[in-house]
């Protein structure tokens, strides 16, 4: 089973997870602690982190990942809940700070 090093306020986590394993649906049910998270959709960016170690295990970035985090995944930058945890993993959510994409609104005519 893969082991995933987080760091976050401070402080470690570590834990063994399942292959595969999504670490923001594990912390939506309690069995992953400390998590920042939000909407589990690739949108809210609240569980932006950084790739300390094992980024070679994960799967490249998805569209969604690419649309919100663009030049920043080159430094690591990564969403939690887009990622299955295939292999050993440090990962770190100190100091994220990652903005949603402004929303566009709708311009309505007549
Ligand atoms: S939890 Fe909202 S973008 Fe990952």
């Amino acid at each position: 089973m893969p082991k995933v090093i987080l760091h976050v306020d401070g402080t470690t986590v570590e834990q063994e997870v399942e292959e595969n394993a999504n670490l923001v649906v594990l912390a939506g049910i309690k069995e992953f602690p400390k998590l920042k998270f939000g909407c589990g959709m690739g949108k809210c960016t609240r569980c932006t982190c950084r790739v300390i170690n094992g980024s070679e295990g994960l799967d490249p970035p998805n569209w969604k990942e690419q649309n919100i985090l663009g030049e920043k995944l080159k430094e690591g930058y990564r969403l939690t809940c887009q990622l299955y945890i295939q292999q050993d993993i440090e990962i770190s959510q100190e100091n994220i700070k990652i903005k949603p994409p402004r929303k566009r609104g709708t311009i309505m005519t007549r």
